[in-house]
């Protein structure tokens, strides 16, 4: 074992240059004549050094490189940043300027322009190269993208004409430039190139938009900061342990094994219960751009490692929380926004109305596209046409059409249902859809499955137009449970086919509203774990949440699956912005709820007593919610993926760093370590 692990650290070293040149001194190189030493590019020479091989490859000697690195440990600070030069530069003046080099034009044999491209890339002045400089020649061997330093004069740029005087005045004639690391020829960088996900640094450095966009991040937090510390009382930001428990709060958690055997951290889901204790504790308001982590599979707005705004509010309700909460998004709107802050309290949609108007308790409202129950109007054919079961509910929406070419219509439908984004409503074992298209040259415009009496009925209630479209969809006569209906997602997809396509121009605007009145419990599902209790139902957000109000505390006994909880969720345009809620601040009822309610196994609920310890300590009543930071400022730049607005974002089904390589596996060193033995698969 201990050779193993010598041989080991042996090919881990040899990946630096030290190892390296040892390596080759000891014979396994061919010494070159007239150099000190040459090394060979022999891929068995540097084995687990592929990156060096590259760059070294037989072309660069080892004292070389020795040499080229110890020019640019020392070099002259800027003598300005950019943007300060560019305000206050004047004719004659002596400048060292930091940055990139662009692509070279040599003009002539004496003469070569390069821009130099600012540290922040957001800036860039031309370079003006002589061959009566000695630097000339020097600038002649760099390669573009390589970080340098330059001295030069500053002299007025001979513009074309008075507008790129003004855009581009100054230019520098170069008296030297240091390289400060070379840019290798086989890394082809261009600007708004795509590059894979494993080489993220060079998405970052060729994309302006993503560095932009990650500056914006840091602004949307400080703006956040100011209206959190700015309100009275302020909020105090207090960091919570990111080293953790397991608690069966309600996703799934990432464990942290440790060396003591059988023990694991897990990771935080979210600050929830350490922002709990905190109100517990005589912090009256707390804030924390919190790091959380839960181990779902990815999608566009969602990442296994993710940040929140997280805050928490004692002696106070939900009302306070969501006055606080509007307050963070007009100050980011009037402040970051070209587009006018919402004004008012924000509109409210309770989870029920939400569910049956929109199919989904994350509506995006601006697009129309109502839904109404019409099952009691449809002649039986026509629903057994369409769903297999029986006596459901029949929902329909219209989507507006091509007014003046129904075929149209038809044309985009048809192609939306061949898709793959339509397959899993065809594949709908509740029925497909059934598709009509309103035309007034045909019987009954279009509507004869429906019956005459049915056919008018409908027309009242969506005022169809020639060319427009009339989906209804069947689902089981069951109250809503989870985030959406199958004739909601239908909407909602219909609506991007149509803007991806054309066919409808895209919503604009930001419509921010609540969503109230959830059902505190909803039936347990497979893919969720809930909180494992043996009653069927687990907590519709966490099993903190209050019940909304004194009737629905009597239902706690009677009914919990008719309980509403004090839960509000932030909606803009789709997308679920926040979500917090009134939280049971008493301990005997928060252990009631887990025990009795949830029917939590007691080994689980003690995972709970640091919590109702704190609860029973004279905890005042308090509220909180968390909006997710990334989804922000996702929203805030129109960005489709949050992915867009993190530096290193976690990619594919199961969240892996394709960068760094992570997750990897565990060496069997490790597990020993942590006293883990892998199970075979
Ligand atoms: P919740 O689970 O609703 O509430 O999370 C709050 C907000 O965080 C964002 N979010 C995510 N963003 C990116 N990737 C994810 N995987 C992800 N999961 C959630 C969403 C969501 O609205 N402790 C409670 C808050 C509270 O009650 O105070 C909580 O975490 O925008």
């Amino acid at each position: 074992m201990l050779l193993a692990r010598t041989a080991q650290k042996v090919s881990r070293l040899r990946t630096s240059y030290l190892e390296i040149f040892n390596y080759v001194r000891s014979g396994r190189v061919t010494p070159t004549p007239g150099s000190y030493v040459r090394i060979a590019s022999s891929p068995r020479a540097f084995h687990g050094a592929s990156c060096l091989r590259e760059q070294i490859g037989g072309r660069l000697e080892l004292p070389q490189i020795l040499e080229n690195y110890k020019k640019a440990v020392e070099f002259p600070p800027a003598t300005y940043d950019f943007e300060t030069f560019l305000s206050q530069a004047s004719p004659g003046q002596d400048v060292v300027l930091h940055g990139y080099l662009g692509v070279r034009s040599d003009i002539s044999k004496k003469l070569s322009f390069v821009r130099l491209q600012d540290p922040t890339m957001n800036f860039s002045i031309q370079l003006v190269s002589t061959s009566h400089n000695d630097s000339f020649e020097k600038l002649r061997s760099l390669r573009p993208n390589s970080p340098v330093t330059v001295m030069g004069k500053v002299q007025a740029k001979k513009a074309k004409n008075a507008e790129m005087e003004k855009r581009d005045p100054w230019e520098i004639s170069l008296n030297d430039v240091q390289l400060l690391n070379d840019f290798p020829s086989d890394i082809w960088m261009a600007p708004d190139m795509v590059h894979p996900p494993k080489h993220r640094h060079l998405q970052l450095r060729t994309s302006s938009e993503l560095r932009d966009a990650l500056r914006f991040r840091a602004q949307v937090r400080n703006v956040c900061r100011e209206e959190l510390e700015q309100s009275r009382p302020s909020f105090t930001e207090i960091e919570t342990p990111l080293l953790f428990k397991s608690t069966p709060e309600g996703a799934r958690e990432f464990l942290v094994p440790t060396r003591k055997h059988g023990l694991a951290y897990a990771l935080p889901q979210s600050p929830q219960q350490y922002k709990q204790i905190l109100m517990a504790s005589g912090i009256p308001r707390y804030y924390q751009f919190a790091r959380c982590f839960r181990d779902e599979d990815l999608r566009a707005d969602r990442q296994p490692e993710f940040t929140q705004l997280d805050l928490e509010m004692s002696f106070a309700t939900g009302e306070d929380v969501m006055r606080v909460v509007e307050g963070i998004i007009r100050r980011l709107w009037s402040n970051l926004m070209n587009t006018e802050a919402p004004s008012g309290p924000f509109h409210r949609l309770s989870y029920q109305d939400a569910m049956s108007r929109y199919g989904s308790d994350k509506p995006d409202t601006r697009y129309g596209m109502e839904i109404y129950r019409i099952e009691h109007l449809l002649p039986v054919d026509l629903v057994n046409k369409i769903t297999p079961l029986a006596s459901p509910f029949v929902e329909i929406f219209k989507v507006v059409g091509n007014e003046t070419d129904p075929s149209a219509t038809s044309e985009f439908i048809t192609r939306f249902l061949d898709s793959p984004a339509g397959a899993p409503f065809n594949d709908n074992p509740e029925g497909a859809p059934g598709i009509f298209v309103y035309d007034a040259k045909m019987p009954l415009r279009g509507l004869q499955p429906f019956g005459f009496q049915a056919a008018e009925y409908v027309e009242e209630l969506l005022e169809p137009d020639h060319g427009d479209l009339l989906v209804i969809q069947a689902r089981e006569a069951a109250p809503f449970a989870g985030g959406s209906t199958p004739i909601g997602d239908l909407r909602r997809a219909l609506h991007s086919a149509a803007v991806e396509t054309g066919f409808k121009p895209d919503s604009t605007g930001f419509d921010f509203h609540w969503i109230v009145d959830f059902p505190l419990f909803s039936p347990s599902t497979e893919s969720e774990p809930g909180q494992g209790g043996a009653a069927g139902i687990s907590s519709t957000h966490h099993p903190f949440t209050a019940p909304k109000t004194a009737a629905d505390v009597d239902m706690l006994l009677t009914d919990p699956t008719k309980v509403a909880a004090d839960h509000y969720d932030l909606v803009v345009n789709g997308i679920e912005l926040g979500g917090g809620s009134r939280r049971i601040h008493d301990a005997a009822v928060q252990e009631f709820v887990l025990r009795d309610v949830l029917q939590m196994p007691p080994e689980r609920l003690t995972d709970f007593s640091h919590l109702l310890e704190a609860l029973r300590a004279g905890c005042p009543p308090h509220a909180g919610l968390a909006l997710g930071f990334d989804r922000l400022v996702a929203v805030m730049l129109g960005k489709d993926s949050v992915r867009d607005v993190i530096a290193f974002p976690k990619t594919g089904k199961l969240g892996e760093d394709p960068m760094v390589k992570a997750p990897s596996m565990v060496t069997q060193e490790a597990l020993e370590t942590y006293h883990l033995r892998l199970i075979e698969e």
